[in-house]
């Protein structure tokens, strides 16, 4: 017997996105926020560097837009990018009144740069822990809030759909025990899909639920072959990849190859603060050699940073890197790019609404087309504030069906596939090398036919782990079809076989509906 609860609105994350929403629908109704960990757990919480935002005015705004559509590469929805500048300076106003603690001196915010901003416009907390300390402010403000239920350790593994609409879903509890949810809403504020590859910036939990459910639903997916690969995580043998913030190279950080060279200038005038995209590639480009051989080290340095005491302002990532032996002002800091940042995702327009009546996305697992191509830094947590707030405004509007989830029958294998954790290394290498930063027709052909062959994605059984494996096939199938589609190089999309931009054909976002790319 599957049992079954009830609220006006579901809400699948409880990153920046889906609380930022469910601050916002308390007003009009009961939410209630499921989350797959212990509350906290999200890509949001491991943000380092900070939130963009323009807090100086109007030319301030405009320069924030030009940087995030020319960081794009031709591909930004100029309206998303103009509301994201334009509604992000109140959400942060919001984010200070319920007391996000960002950096101060003397009393003015703090702020830095990262690559491809034209000003130093990016508030961080506690030096490096920006998104835990939004996060946290964020669950205190929630948790205040009588008309707002906060669910942790509860997998949702499939959206209930009757009649063309969404009208609940199906979830695991932390025993596996199935039960349903009906809703007037469902916002997918579930975050990325970094697991899909090998090596990946993004914590367990980012396995991409919200993409193969909406997918698995019918909902429309746009733009899946934008990966971006953030360009220095540390390179250490036997340890998981830690992002290396972007704002060690706001605060002056050079990139040096294993000759000890200074090899940005080769790639881009703006040197090591050039668009994320360019920078992954160079140094990629920088440890195959010229002979293509080995991957040899390519290194982060900050010998020559003076004038800031660098364990003050990176207490975290000081931390990991003497935990390793490192001296994050002394000792060269080995780095090699990993997959952080989808920029596709489920379409939405730009109230949150999916192709799906009842359905609603915001945040990382969303795609409004903010960031084209390649996502500007900081940018991120920005477009979970501003686009969570205006889900939630739009949300109230889906109207409130019959609790008929009750009556679903979920439909679940009897028994979970063998060896998920094999299947997912085999997943997860396949994806990196075939599909990753440099991509051609003949990897993402073998791909293609590897993850053809092995039907996990429709085949799982109610457990976390078979769902989450499910849901990663779904997203690798999405990534490869489009990046097959896609013949040219864009942004973060680079193939070997097309490394031209083609805005003939291709100054477009990419749809898939089922298993079809459209332009
Ligand atoms: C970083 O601190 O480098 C990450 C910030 C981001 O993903 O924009």
């Amino acid at each position: 017997m599957v049992s079954a609860t009830e609220a006006d609105f579901l809400i699948v994350g409880a990153g920046i996105a889906g609380l930022r929403a469910a601050i916002g629908l308390a007003e009009v109704g009961r939410v209630l926020v499921v989350t797959k960990e212990v509350l906290g757990e999200s890509n949001t919480h491991y943000a380092q560097g900070g939130i963009a935002v323009a807090m100086s005015g109007e030319e301030d705004v405009a320069l924030h837009l030009e940087d995030t559509v020319n960081a794009g590469d031709g591909l930004v929805n100029r309206e998303a990018a103009r509301v994201l500048v334009e509604e992000g300076p109140l959400r942060v106003e919001e984010l200070l009144a319920w007391g996000t603690g960002f950096d101060r001196e003397n009393g003015r915010l703090m702020l830095t740069r990262e690559g491809a901003h034209s000003r130093n416009r990016i508030l961080h907390a506690n030096g490096d822990a920006t998104g835990a300390e939004i996060g946290r402010a964020l669950l205190a403000h929630a948790r205040g809030h009588h008309n707002i239920t906060l669910l942790d350790w509860t997998t949702t593994a499939e959206l209930i759909v009757e009649e063309g609409a969404v009208t609940g879903a199906v979830l695991l509890d932390a025993d596996g025990r199935i039960f349903t949810v009906s809703a007037g809403a469902v916002l997918l504020a579930s975050g990325g899909a970094g697991q899909v590859y090998s090596d990946t910036t993004n914590p367990a939990v980012a396995t991409g639920d919200g993409i193969a459910m909406a997918w698995r639903a019918g909902a429309e997916i746009s733009d899946m072959e934008f990966y971006q690969f953030h360009p220095t995580a540390l390179s250490l043998p036997g340890v998981g990849r830690f992002l290396l913030s972007e704002a060690l190279r706001g605060e002056g950080a050079y990139l040096r190859n294993a000759r000890g060279e200074r090899f940005m200038e080769r790639y881009h005038p703006l040197l090591e603060l050039a668009p994320r995209d360019v920078v992954a590639r160079a140094i990629t480009r920088e440890g195959m050699g010229e002979h293509g051989g080995d991957q040899l080290p390519v290194y982060l340095d900050l010998r020559h940073v003076t004038g800031i005491d660098l364990v003050k302002r990176f207490p975290g990532i000081s931390k990991f890197l003497a935990q390793h032996g490192l001296n994050i002002a002394t000792d060269l800091l080995p780095v090699r790019p990993a997959a952080h940042y989808l920029m596709g995702g489920v379409k939405t327009d730009l109230d949150g609404r999916t192709s799906l009546a009842g359905l609603y996305a915001a945040g990382e697992v969303a795609c409004t087309g903010v960031h084209g191509a390649n996502r500007l830094a900081s940018n991120s947590l920005l477009e979970g504030l501003v686009f969570g707030a205006r889900a939630a405004q739009s949300m109230p509007e889906a109207k409130k069906t019959r609790p008929s989830a009750a009556e679903f029958k979920p439909h679940f294998a009897a028994q979970p596939l063998p060896d998920i954790a094999a299947r997912l290394k085999h997943l997860q290498e396949n994806m990196w090398r075939d599909a990753g930063l440099l991509r051609d027709i003949s990897g993402l052909r073998n791909e293609r036919r590897d993850l053809g062959r092995s039907g996990e994605q429709t085949l799982f059984a109610p457990q976390r782990d078979s769902v989450e494996l499910a849901n990663l096939h779904v997203v690798a199938e999405l990534i490869v079809r489009s990046a097959l589609a896609r013949e040219e190089s864009r942004g973060a999309h680079f193939r070997n076989d097309f490394p031209q931009r083609d805005d003939e054909h291709f100054a477009k976002h990419s749809v898939m509906r089922e298993l079809a790319v459209s332009f």
